[in-house]
């Protein structure tokens, strides 16, 4: 079957409830201000390159003043607050969130190419979460560290990427602000307005002025806000070399840092694996979601008396892919987030061909318009490949195979990268045993790419370091005065 005998009726999500406003200040001292640099930038929907709204590019001045005006609202309000009372402020977010998830979601979607059954049932519900449960930490910091006398760090400065905006968002501020602390945010230049969204759902909470601020612009707003000396503390997702910039700026600093950079991740199958359910999982892992995800399962081990099997099953189940309008609720891969990210893959893409991969990609029909790419798999990959090797942040996978436990683990590991794997086998004793030894920051067993608020999430290596989610999430926030 290919997709090219799909014919289904299309069935896009309606955007009828979006309310966008042409163009978006920023988001300083709870009110939308002018930027000073007077310059804005368009933000673009990657599924047929429209234009979806101007966006203001924030410079050094309203760097300044959103810092300040997180400083003020730290100083004054929020930090003198019970926990009590940040709960609810916390809790009045997470619901109004929710009322607004279906707007929230397409929004996501039109902005940055994923799929809509990516952001109604998984972004956005977790994203919610988050907020629900940071909330209910707010007034038990001493009891989560006994002992410890856990007190808020100041003004911190949260810089986010474009694969998941808004659950980026979330990660950062509710627990950022469930600790007492202020902030200012700077989500990516392609994937602002669920941010901008959220500045209006803080307004509607009735958040103090100031305990969230959001500057839009590219990279040199976020180096602007990294630089500011007023900053207490750091929050990054995103690539590794901005990542190591970041940690150079802070050197000879008091500002705390919380890394969370990129992956090469593992998928491990092993012989006794139940296969259709691990050929599923292998797909939902890399190419769900364009390979937007930075502990994509993006290298594949089989066991080697299961390859032939394994890899035939992938290429027929990849036939029966869909790939198009994101909105769509049948599509399982959208557009591609942008013209440069595209190329970035294409250029992946090139270079696994000239290192004498074979490479297979399903025949299906492709939109005309927007940045797209079709799923990939490269089999006949060396261990040492550059795309066996390095990120490339897009729908392929590489595949290798192994005989011997100690093989695969050893074949993992190598690897700069150290964010996820998954292992799919029948016996327990193996995912325990193997789990000890991947150098992993999560390992999923018979799943990928489950999340949960209540679980922590971070890297080892150039993954980064600093775990967001869970319990361990409230101290990247916290100073202790023990
Ligand atoms: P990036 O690291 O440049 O962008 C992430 C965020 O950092 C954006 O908000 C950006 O404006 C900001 N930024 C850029 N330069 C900065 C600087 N000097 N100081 C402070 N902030 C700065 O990532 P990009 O270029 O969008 O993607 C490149 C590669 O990064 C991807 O191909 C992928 O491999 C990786 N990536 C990893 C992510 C992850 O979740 N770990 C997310 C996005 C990208
Ligand atoms: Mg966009």
């Amino acid at each position: 079957m290919s997709s090219n005998n799909w014919n289904l009726d299309p069935a896009p999500e309606s955007t009828a409830q979006i309310q966008l406003k042409p163009k978006y200040e920023l988001f300083i001292d709870g009110s939308w201000q002018k930027p000073h640099s007077k310059k804005y930038f368009d933000s673009l929907n990657p599924a047929n390159e429209s234009i979806l709204a101007q966006i203001a590019h924030a410079n050094q001045k309203d760097v300044d003043m959103a810092v300040s005006s997180a400083r003020r609202a730290y100083r004054d309000v929020w930090s003198k607050m019970s926990g009590a009372q940040r709960g609810k402020y916390l809790f009045r977010i997470a619901r109004l969130m929710q009322e607004k998830s279906r707007e929230l979601a397409v929004l996501e979607t039109l902005d940055g190419g994923k799929p809509i059954r990516e952001s109604r049932d998984v972004d956005i519900p977790l994203a919610c979460n988050h907020f629900f449960y940071y909330a209910g930490w707010a007034d038990k910091l001493n009891e989560a560290f006994a002992g410890q006398k856990p007190s808020s760090i100041g003004v911190a400065a949260q810089i986010t990427p474009w694969n998941f905006p808004l659950l980026m968002l979330a990660w950062k501020i509710a627990p950022a602000l469930a600790c007492g602390n202020t902030v200012v945010l700077k989500p990516a230049e392609t994937t602002s307005l669920t941010a901008l969204k959220f500045a209006e759902i803080c307004q509607e909470a009735g958040l103090p002025n100031g305990v969230v601020n959001i500057v839009t612009g590219f990279g040199d707003t976020g180096a602007l806000l990294v630089a500011h000396p007023d900053v207490d503390k750091i929050a990054f997702t995103g690539s590794t070399a901005v990542g190591k910039y970041i940690q150079k700026a802070c050197i000879g600093t008091a500002k705390k840092l919380t890394l969370e950079l990129g992956g090469k991740s593992a998928n491990i199958i092993l012989e006794d694996a139940q296969i259709d359910q691990a050929v599923e999982g292998i797909i939902n892992a890399i190419f769900f979601n364009q390979g937007h995800v930075c502990c994509a399962g993006s290298r594949l081990f089989v066991q080697e008396s299961i390859a032939q099997q394994v890899v035939e099953k992938l290429k027929f189940r990849l036939q029966s892919i869909y790939i198009g309008d994101p909105l769509d609720k049948n599509t399982d891969i959208g557009a591609i987030n942008s013209k440069k990210q595209l190329e970035t893959i294409e250029k992946y893409i090139a270079l696994g061909i000239s290192e004498g991969a074979s490479i297979f990609q399903p025949e299906c029909r492709m939109p005309t318009k927007g940045y797209y790419c079709k799923p990939t798999l490269f089999t006949d990959v060396a261990q040492s490949a550059r795309i066996a090797q390095e990120e490339i942040f897009g729908p392929v996978l590489t595949i290798q195979t192994f005989r011997t436990m100690e093989e695969v683990v050893q074949k993992a590991n190598n690897s700069p990268y150290g964010l996820a794997a998954g292992i799919w086998t029948a016996k327990g004793a193996r995912i325990f045993g193997m789990g000890k030894q991947l150098h992993a920051g999560v390992v999923w067993a018979n799943t990928y790419n489950k999340f949960d608020p209540s679980s922590p999430f971070g890297g080892y290596k150039e993954s980064g370091y600093g775990r967001e989610g869970g319990r361990h999430g409230l101290s990247a926030y916290l100073q202790f005065n023990t």
